[in-house]
């Protein structure tokens, strides 16, 4: 029983002091949401790495129409908004919020076209929409020019292929290929101009534009086959098409990020302060990294829910500071509940079962000897046993109780803050 008694206690202690639990973004942005908060924006928390609330999401596909007169498009859409930065892929979210798939940018102007929208009418020579587009890396000069808006549709469409750029082979097996955006490849453009350029994909879109079209982009996604048939495709090599996924900068606003919704958040920034030079040190991580364990929540949201693109244009940053959650507390918790109280089960079950067989023993004994001597050493067995269990249940509770009143404090604190 004691052997047993030490074997558990050793086993408390070793778990109780291993490492902390690491949390990936997604986990400790939980935290926060849970604390109504968000992540902090703080680059000076710690001098060990933590998750702030920046991060990168893709976007879904966008594939480039054409460009239009903006008079053509702005007449009866007075029902336009000013995004943050002009950007396709705020455009392509605000819109897509409304369930619209088409939708048109200039500059900062973001308009939810109708499916009613004549494609072949107004279209504009490509020079006509080369207005620069802030926080994209693919669709750099595309954001409409003075007199014309770009025209995109978005496909929410899942294919197989991890590339932000999308290219195309139509041969005797028509598939969609999975090249890296720098990859040099074939044009298609919609004019179908033949070229023996090889480039990367924003180059094969400028040089598309320098001929007066876009690499096309109004292909079907769901079914290559029809796709190659639309545009009389039959390339053998694989090509460039106008069919792309932006990346966001965002910042956590303490929203649910539901389980699709993580797919699309690709990276994530970590930061720490430089012990020597005392400078922020940040970098983007994969998001599910699992070397941290140190969780900093802004002290009051008050950007508010995320509820729309317009809220999130006229809401401005507010300063936030940082509030530590230790880990230790949580990561013990879940270590007891986990590991030790199954472990704790089963070394009662087993030590009852030793108990029990000894008990037995005994009786089998004791009807070959005299059954007046052998009452007593039992009774006295059994008062070891039942003194090992309060032992047992105090040392238990005198190692958690630490820990879990240090998380209680942790989480009234946070409560009293919000
Ligand atoms: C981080 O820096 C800001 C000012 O830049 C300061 O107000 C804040 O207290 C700092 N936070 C920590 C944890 O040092
Ligand atoms: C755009 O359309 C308007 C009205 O239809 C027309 O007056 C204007 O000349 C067009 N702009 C361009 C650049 O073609
Ligand atoms: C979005 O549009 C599709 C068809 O275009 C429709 O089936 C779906 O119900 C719509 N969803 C919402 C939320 O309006
Ligand atoms: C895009 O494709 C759809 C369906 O194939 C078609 O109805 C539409 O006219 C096309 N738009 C352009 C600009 O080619
Ligand atoms: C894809 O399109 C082709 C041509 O229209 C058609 O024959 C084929 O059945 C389609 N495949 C699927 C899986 O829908
Ligand atoms: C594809 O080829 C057919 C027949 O050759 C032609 O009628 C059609 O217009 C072509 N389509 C395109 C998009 O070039
Ligand atoms: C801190 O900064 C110094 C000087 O830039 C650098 O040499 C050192 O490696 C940094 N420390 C860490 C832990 O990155
Ligand atoms: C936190 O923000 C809310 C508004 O969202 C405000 O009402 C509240 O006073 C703020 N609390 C603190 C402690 O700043």
């Amino acid at each position: 029983m004691i052997s047993v008694w030490w074997l558990l206690r050793s086993l408390f202690l070793h778990t109780g002091m291993s490492q902390l639990r690491a949390v990936t973004w997604f986990e400790a942005q939980t935290i926060c949401r849970e604390n109504k908060q968000s992540l902090t924006v703080w680059k000076n928390e710690s001098t060990n790495f933590y998750w702030t609330g920046f991060y990168k999401k893709t976007s879904h596909w966008i594939k480039i129409i054409d460009c239009y007169n903006a008079t053509e498009i702005q007449y009866g859409n007075v029902n336009f908004v000013e995004l943050r930065d002009s950007s396709p892929q705020l455009c392509q979210e605000h819109c897509l919020r409304k369930n619209i798939s088409l939708f048109a940018v200039q500059a900062r102007k973001c308009i939810c076209l109708s499916d009613g929208f004549d494609y072949s009418k107004s279209k504009l020579d490509p020079s006509n929409c080369n207005y620069m587009c802030s926080d994209t890396t693919l669709l750099s000069t595309d954001c409409g020019g003075e007199t014309g808006f770009n025209v995109f549709l978005t496909d929410t469409t899942i294919i197989n292929v991890y590339s932000r750029c999308l290219s195309v082979e139509c041969g005797a097996t028509p598939k969609f290929t999975d090249y890296s955006c720098k990859f040099l490849l074939s044009s298609i453009c919609s004019n179908l101009v033949d070229d023996w350029l090889y480039s990367s994909w924003t180059k094969t879109k400028d040089y598309c534009k320098s001929t007066g079209a876009y690499p096309v982009g109004n292909l079907t996604l769901s079914n290559v086959t029809m796709a190659c048939i639309e545009y009389n495709l039959s390339n053998t090599s694989p090509g460039w098409i106008g069919v792309v996924k932006e990346l966001h900068n965002k910042q956590d606003q303490g929203q649910l990020i539901t389980y699709p919704d993580q797919k699309f958040i690709t990276s994530c920034m970590k930061c720490r302060v430089n012990y020597t030079t005392q400078e922020p040190q940040c970098q983007y991580e994969f998001c599910n990294d699992n070397s941290i364990s140190e969780v900093y929540c802004s002290k009051n949201n008050s950007v508010g829910k995320y509820t729309d693109t317009t809220s999130e244009i006229s809401s401005t940053l507010v300063t936030t500071s940082g509030l530590p959650i230790d880990l230790k507390a949580r990561s013990t918790e879940i270590l007891l509940i986990q590991i030790v109280v199954p472990v704790v089960l089963v070394l009662l079950f087993l030590s009852g079962l030793i108990f029990a067989v000894v008990l037995y023993i005994r009786r089998k004994l004791s009807k070959e000897k005299d059954s007046k001597v052998d009452t007593n050493p039992s009774t006295n067995d059994s008062r070891i046993y039942s003194n090992v269990q309060p032992q047992n249940s105090d040392n238990y509770c005198e190692l958690q109780q630490p820990y879990s009143t240090s998380g209680s404090t942790d989480y009234s604190q946070l409560q009293f803050d919000s």
